[in-house]
């Protein structure tokens, strides 16, 4: 099968993306397919060479920090051009089947998809209405609260707009709180928040006009992820944190925290954090031909809480999802394997 790898793209994950395609291509190739690497947002967007962390692209360092944001118009301008016309779209046109190892941004809140949907292409993933469902944490929450699944309590906020909002306020004087942007992953620009001063320095990084964030109460227990692949529920992963966040340094950096699978739970206690990332991802449109990964994290008296669904999981040698398919007795190029057979069948 001819298959196009897009990796890289737009987003402040763009480094970990890079990182993810090239691991997908590797197990591509030991699988026999015929591999193109396309980075849409790169001055020569077909890849070749070595990616993989560590490795220095345009200037950066491949899954060790995020991008500089002040890029983004740059590469946007740049993938738009790409993914509409010319050579790039002539490749796609041409494949079998479009991997997408893109992360963040437009890779995975439905705009690249709704794009390929609309050219009529084959990728792999869940389709463009899903990932903008799963997409703002904000919105998401309000779907998975309606269907009765936990969640924390959150408030938006846009700092920059004036006062701070009393909700915010309300939060804070009630404990540690977390921000994160609304519409981003790997928690790039995560932040744990004790006090009003705290947060007044969050807004201040963030500057005026900028994004939009999320305020939600800092939950103190463990740290679980489920993945679903098709039909197929894998074994729920532990993150064993030592700082309290799992932040992006925390994510990418290889013995920062220990990911335990299969955690070490009791049997009810994991079929429960399955049972509920199954119902998470139906009730966001993610249906039996997809896959995804809903991350929880517990409250004071253990109840798990989701705290999001993640379209496009990381597929990077140190992701969650790969070791998930390693506790389910699936090699790496298993997992790139069944990802593909889901959308090809
Ligand atoms: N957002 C990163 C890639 C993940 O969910 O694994
Ligand atoms: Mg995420």
């Amino acid at each position: 099968m001819r298959v196009v790898v897009l990796c890289g793209g737009e987003s402040p994950e763009r480094e970990v993306s890079l990182a993810s395609g090239w691991s997908v291509a590797g197990a591509l190739l030991e699988r026999e397919h015929e591999v193109v690497l396309v980075d849409p947002a790169a001055a020569a967007p077909v890849l070749a060479g070595p990616l993989h962390p560590g490795a220095v692209i345009d200037g950066a360092a491949v899954g060790t920090e995020p991008p500089p944001l002040s890029d983004r118009r740059r590469l946007r301008s740049r993938m738009h051009a790409a993914l509409t016309g010319g050579p790039v779209l002539e490749l796609l046109c041409d494949a079998d089947l479009v991997f997408l190892a893109l992360h963040g941004g437009w890779g995975e809140d439905g705009h690249v998809q709704a794009l390929l949907e609309m050219a009529g292409l084959r990728f792999t993933g869940a389709d463009s209405a899903a990932c903008a469902a799963a997409w703002h944490k904000g919105r998401a929450q309000a779907v998975l609260d309606a269907a009765g699944l936990p969640v924390v309590e959150r408030v938006l906020w846009r700092p920059g707009t004036g006062e701070v909002p009393e909700g915010v306020k309300r939060l804070v004087a009630a404990g540690p709180v977390v921000t994160k942007p609304v519409a981003d992953g790997s928690s790039v620009s995560v932040h744990h928040v004790d006090s009003l001063s705290q947060l007044e320095d969050v807004a201040a990084e963030a500057g005026s006009g900028g994004a939009e964030l999320l305020v939600e109460p800092f939950l103190p227990g463990r740290e679980f992820t489920v993945a679903m692949v098709g039909e197929q529920l894998l074994p729920v992963v532990e993150i064993e944190l030592t700082t309290p966040l799992f932040d992006y340094a925390a994510k990418y950096q290889p013995g920062a925290v220990g990911e335990v699978c299969p955690a070490r739970v009791p049997d009810d206690f994991a079929r429960r954090l399955q049972e509920l990332a199954l119902r998470a991802h139906r009730a966001l449109g993610f249906g039996p031909d997809t896959y995804a990964r809903t991350d929880f994290r517990c409250d004071g008296d253990g109840a798990p809480m989701c705290l999001e669904v993640n379209a496009l999981p990381g597929l990077t040698a140190a992701s969650l999802l790969p070791c998930a398919a390693t506790g389910a007795g699936w090699t790496y190029p298993d997992l790139i394997g069944r990802i593909m057979d889901l959308s090809t069948r």
